[in-house]
């Protein structure tokens, strides 16, 4: 007979988390469960790497599974690492004091512990930052972290205090982009200090994870760990932070979307179609949350051969973005060319606005961080910042 997913959850009622003294059904730790015939599968999320601790888990999973569902059940368990619920479940454990507040639309199937959350009021994320600008882009490659760097640096060269948070887990940039490679201070009520480097305040995932570590992450660990993270840095006052969100349109990116009270979106693509496609998808995605779109940046429009700068050589297709920012009638904000000054000085640690500021490739970067500077000032005397709103995830 075919196994049911409810059967799953029953036998693993019996298999006791030894850290946290309760099964691992109440304590929310079985995830991305997956039952098709006699093929179980899910993750098991723990809190650290232990591998003695894994095998042991995944040894009594496999045994109550047999023993009280189906003794020829084929199990597929992956186990992954999520630090944030750690402190979140010692909580629990500890007979807290319930501190769950209503505001949580967390999907834990069960459980005294209401997890799913933080185990205290969500506290107002980025009170003391004025603007909050996400960089966002369908695809990955097509140049997001880049322009975001460089945004930020070139926002700060105009004196306003800027910070740049890289929410990208797998594949976080601001370390290589700024040359960053020591690690934040600590508060003493345990906040985050950003790193001060080239005029902005820098906060990365990269900081606190290695990346080969994150690629073993699902998608529900890497939301609350970002949630998390936003919530535990200490920024000083800032005017703009610039969000490098991760490549894509899924549940990552609505999860920061819905964290943080968002000024507008600024979306990246290169001009060809594949890119162009899912930069659409971007703009969609925004416009879904009411957030407003300040325009559509074009990266890699072209490119000049530096013994002919007058030539303009269309690799990936001309102004494809910008027709794209027409056809939606969101702004279009500037196109940056192709230029290996551009990558070299993102490989290398300094933003080519700082590095090498005469530059035909800084002037793109500045143009641009000027058109964004307007459509901000224009949106705020527009309307109300966004407010924050409610979707709920289903991880
Ligand atoms: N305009 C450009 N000219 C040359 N290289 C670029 C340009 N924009 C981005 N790159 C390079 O392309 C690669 C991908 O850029 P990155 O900003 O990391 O993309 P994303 O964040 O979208 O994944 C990097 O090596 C970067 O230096
Ligand atoms: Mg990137």
């Amino acid at each position: 007979m075919a196994i049911q997913k409810e059967q799953i959850r029953s036998a693993l009622v019996h298999v006791m988390h030894p850290d946290f003294g309760k099964d691992l059904i109440t304590l929310d730790l079985i995830q991305d469960l997956i039952v098709q015939d006699k093929y179980v599968s899910f993750t098991l999320e723990l809190t650290e790497k232990n591998d003695a601790l894994a095998h042991s888990l995944k040894e009594q999973c496999a045994g109550a599974v047999r023993r009280f569902v189906d003794k020829d059940a084929v199990l597929d368990i992956t186990v992954g690492i999520n630090i944030s619920r750690k402190r979140e479940l010692e909580g629990s454990a500890g007979a807290g004091p319930g501190a769950q507040t209503a505001a949580n639309h967390g999907n834990s199937p069960q459980g005294p512990t209401g997890s799913g959350a933080a185990g205290t009021a969500p506290p107002r994320v980025l009170a003391n930052v004025r603007n909050v600008i996400a960089v966002a882009s369908g695809k990955g490659g097509v140049g997001k972290s880049t322009v975001a760097a460089n945004l930020a640096v070139s926002l700060a060269q105009t004196g306003l205090r800027v910070g740049l948070m890289d929410t990208d887990i797998y594949g976080p940039s601001v370390p290589t982009m700024f040359g960053v490679h020591e690690r934040p201070g600590i508060t003493t009520d345990k906040k985050l200090v950003p790193i001060h480097k080239h005029g902005v305040h820098l906060v990365s995932m990269g900081f606190l994870v290695d990346p080969d570590q994150a690629m073993i992450w699902r998608g529900p660990m890497v939301t609350s760990a970002i949630k998390q993270f936003m919530q535990e840095v200490r920024w000083p006052d800032l005017d703009i932070m610039i969000l490098d969100l991760p490549p894509g349109t899924g549940d990552i990116q609505l999860t920061i979307v819905q964290t943080v009270p968002l000024t507008g979106a600024v979306i990246v693509s290169t001009p060809q179609t594949v890119a162009l496609d899912d930069a659409l998808k971007g703009v969609a995605m925004f416009e879904k949350v009411n957030v407003p779109v300040l325009g559509i940046i074009e990266n890699m429009a072209y490119f000049s051969p530096p013994d002919m700068p007058g030539k303009k050589y269309y690799l990936f297709g001309k102004h494809g973005a910008r027709k794209l920012a027409d056809r939606l009638e969101v702004p279009f904000l500037g196109e940056i060319p192709i230029r290996e000054d551009i990558r070299e000085r993102a490989d290398t640690g300094t933003p080519i606005v700082l590095a090498d500021p005469q530059s035909e490739s800084a002037a793109a970067f500045t143009e641009i961080a000027g058109r964004v500077l307007n459509a901000v000032e224009t949106k705020n005397r527009e309307q109300e910042s966004t407010q924050k709103i409610d979707i709920t995830i289903r991880p």
